[in-house]
């Protein structure tokens, strides 16, 4: 689908990857929604960017959401799946410093678990019903990554990101008779807030893992999301986009 064509929702898109894509979009002549809990970001987003506030982890504020972002583009036959946040730990184990056994807690399981995997499935599930019932064909781009693969410390994020990634290939099957294409990308480490608040030297580490010897940044994320909206082929699956960091 062209780019000009496209009636986008983006989820998350109030900074990092996400405002990047959206702003990307908007150049590209795309109608484009934001939704996000964070209001000064939103506020923030360049004119012509429809926003409003979000929490994908509220089923009803995503009822009512979804239609409010049709009706400011005329139509809607896009999402990309973006909203997320990290709440790293190690699932459980023995601290050095006082042998205490320690494990991540219930409250950031569940956290990770209702904004990466329930509120990303929750959009597919209005976006999509909306589509179906307009029999208006589309594109789903979820944001995955590369911890789909398994990653020390982020048994919540793993957990989320690969059964997004799993979703995606089923959510295929079931939508493609619709014509609508469902596709994932799944980054490695990248340059935006989320990774600004890592410590240096979980940064130095992350990029000498790196064969390409760099963090990835959000245009080389966007550069895969585009793919998936321009090539009418290809769904169901899921791109690492990682520098060669390959989990
Ligand atoms: N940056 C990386 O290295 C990296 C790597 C792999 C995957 N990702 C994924 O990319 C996506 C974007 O992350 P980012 O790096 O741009 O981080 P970011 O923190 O800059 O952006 C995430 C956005 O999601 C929003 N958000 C959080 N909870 C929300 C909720 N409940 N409802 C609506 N919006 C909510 C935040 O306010 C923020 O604007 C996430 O899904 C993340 O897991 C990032």
């Amino acid at each position: 689908m062209e780019l000009d064509k496209l009636k986008v929702i983006v989820t998350g898109g109030a900074s990092g990857l996400g405002e990047h894509f959206a702003k990307q979009l908007l150049a590209a002549g795309a109608q484009v929604v934001v939704g996000d809990v964070n209001e000064e970001g939103l506020a923030a987003l360049p004119e012509g960017i429809h926003r409003r506030r979000l929490n994908v982890a509220d089923q009803d504020e995503i009822a009512s959401f979804v239609p409010w972002a049709a009706k400011q583009m005329g139509g809607l036959n896009a999402l990309i799946n973006n909203a997320g946040i990290i709440r790293d730990g190690l699932w459980v184990g023995k601290s050095r410093k006082t042998g205490e056994i320690r494990r991540m807690s219930r409250q950031d399981w569940d956290l990770v678990i209702a904004i990466n995997l329930t509120g990303a499935a929750l959009m597919v599930q209005e976006v999509v019903a909306h589509m179906i019932e307009r029999d208006e064909p589309g594109v789903i781009v979820n944001i995955s990554s590369i911890a789909r693969h398994g990653n020390r410390g982020q048994s919540n994020y793993v957990a989320a990101k690969a059964a997004l990634a799993a979703n995606t290939r089923t959510w295929m099957k079931e939508f493609a008779p619709y014509g609508i294409r469902v596709a994932a990308v799944a980054p490695g480490a990248t340059e935006t807030s989320m990774t600004a608040n890592m410590n240096q030297k979980a940064l130095d580490m992350i990029k000498a893992s790196v064969p390409l010897g760099r963090m990835g940044q959000p245009e080389d994320i966007w550069r895969a999301v585009k793919f998936i909206f321009d090539c009418d082929y290809f769904t169901g699956e899921t791109i690492d986009v990682h520098g060669g960091a390959a989990l």
